[in-house]
């Protein structure tokens, strides 16, 4: 919460699960454009917050599995729990507040007299959440019946009614939306209003977060139609929603342009950056485009003959190898242009974290990021620091003076000889 010094320029509070993360499609490619364009304009001066239906287990599963970048603040078990930085600190304020006319097990003895709702799995039931599976054409007499009893026992509690299948007990207090506003209130209270939200969402337990004064949304291409009914009956004249016409990540993308709230153009949507425009480069641009640029020239996405970046690199510059040991740069570069194509076909992919600059002296910048690699089943990843100078005459203003590079915990690679930068 605290990272950024003033307001976040921008605030995106984004499910997950067919909405950040498309899991029809196995090459994750819009979330991967998604990736580039936070890191290379956004990540700097706004906040990435993901909030979803899932528990911090099954969350921490999909980071595994997915490349999801690391957000500001994590919002889990649909607006229950939330937790601030990498570190994931939760917020206790919150759950205290929860606890008000809140009582779980008279949830359990209730909803126990229900044959029609089958409990999910024990990682799904949480101290605000209590999670069950019913059928479509049976929920709506389900939910009515319940409230009332509910209610008949003195508890406030909200329920709803997800992807046709899911329902979730909650206190009245909880839900995606009013998680959403308590942040909102709390940035208010700090002078750090975001100018401006963007929320986005596809399913029943988004429905909220639309609904939360002065956000702009985005309902998915792919929205359910709970979502979509929902909107048409609460929300169908409010100019600052769309429905995209793109899927998951891509159609967030759509609608950073659509309301026109800064860069909508991935880094990996353009094929030769010698074209751009140059106000889009700064330090945090260069390394994504690097990472890009390898990616393509290890997937022969890019021509032999196209020059490995000698150009970039400080002649003298050092690159210290996530094993430790340090490197010439000229090596890297020899190595890096017998490895042009072996990935060729493959699913290979890269992509960077948290990359944050900063200024160290009059036209030098301190770069510090993730850097993953994905191959496979497999997922590697390095803490990286990079020199970058700006003073060079080189076409795109920097030169990448010194590297170095420390595995993540329990993310090295056996074979570590290909792993170049
Ligand atoms: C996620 C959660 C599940 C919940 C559903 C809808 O899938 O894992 O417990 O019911 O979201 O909110
Ligand atoms: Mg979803």
């Amino acid at each position: 919460m605290d990272r950024l010094d003033g307001s976040a320029h921008l605030m995106i509070v984004s499910d997950l699960d067919f909405t950040m993360v498309d899991h029809l499609d196995p090459d994750n490619l819009g979330l991967l454009r998604f990736n580039a364009m936070w890191e290379a304009y956004y990540r700097q001066d706004s906040l990435l917050v993901f909030s979803t239906g899932r528990s911090p287990t099954i969350y921490k599963e999909l980071r595994k599995e997915k490349p999801l970048l690391t957000p500001d603040i994590s919002i889990m078990s649909v607006g229950t729990e939330i937790m601030y930085g990498e570190s994931m600190i939760r917020d206790e304020d919150w759950e205290q507040y929860l606890n008000q006319n809140w009582n779980r097990e008279i949830v359990t003895e209730e909803t126990a007299q229900f044959p029609e709702l089958t409990p999910q799995s024990e990682t799904e039931q949480r101290p605000h959440k209590v999670s069950f599976f019913v059928e479509k054409i049976k929920a709506l007499k389900v939910i009515r019946f319940l409230s009332e009893r509910l209610e008949k026992r003195g508890l406030d509690v909200k329920l709803i009614y997800s992807n046709e299948t899911a329902l979730d007990v909650l206190p009245k207090g909880a839900g995606k939306g009013q998680a959403l506003a308590y942040l909102l209130e709390k940035f208010k209270v700090d002078g750090k209003m975001p100018v401006n939200t963007l929320v986005c969402g596809d399913s029943g337990n988004d429905a909220e977060l639309f609904g939360v004064p002065e956000v702009y949304g985005v309902m998915v291409s792919n929205a359910q139609e709970e979502l979509l009914q929902w909107h048409a009956e609460n929300a169908e004249n409010n100019p600052n929603i769309i429905h995209a016409t793109e899927r998951c990540a891509a159609g967030i993308i759509q609608a950073i342009g659509n309301f026109s709230l800064g860069p909508n153009v991935s880094p990996r949507d353009i094929g030769d950056f010698k074209k751009c425009k140059v106000e889009i480069y700064n330090s945090c641009h260069e390394v994504v485009k690097f990472y890009l640029f390898y990616e393509r020239w290890r997937r022969a996405e890019v021509a032999k003959n196209m020059q490995t970046p000698n150009l970039i690199f400080f002649p003298l510059g050092t690159f210290v190898h996530p094993s430790g040991v340090e490197q010439p740069v000229n090596h890297c570069i020899d190595v890096m242009a017998r490895l042009h194509g072996d990935k060729q076909g493959t699913d290979y992919r890269i992509w960077v974290d948290r990359v944050s600059s900063e200024q160290v002296g009059s036209d030098t910048w301190r770069m510090k990021f993730y850097k993953w690699e994905a191959f496979g089943e497999e997922q590697h990843g390095c803490l990286t620091t990079v020199l970058l100078s700006s003073k060079a005459k080189v076409p795109d203003g920097f030169t990448w003076m010194h590297m170095h590079q420390t595995w993540l915990e329990g993310s090295e690679p056996k074979d570590q000889t290909t792993w170049l930068f």
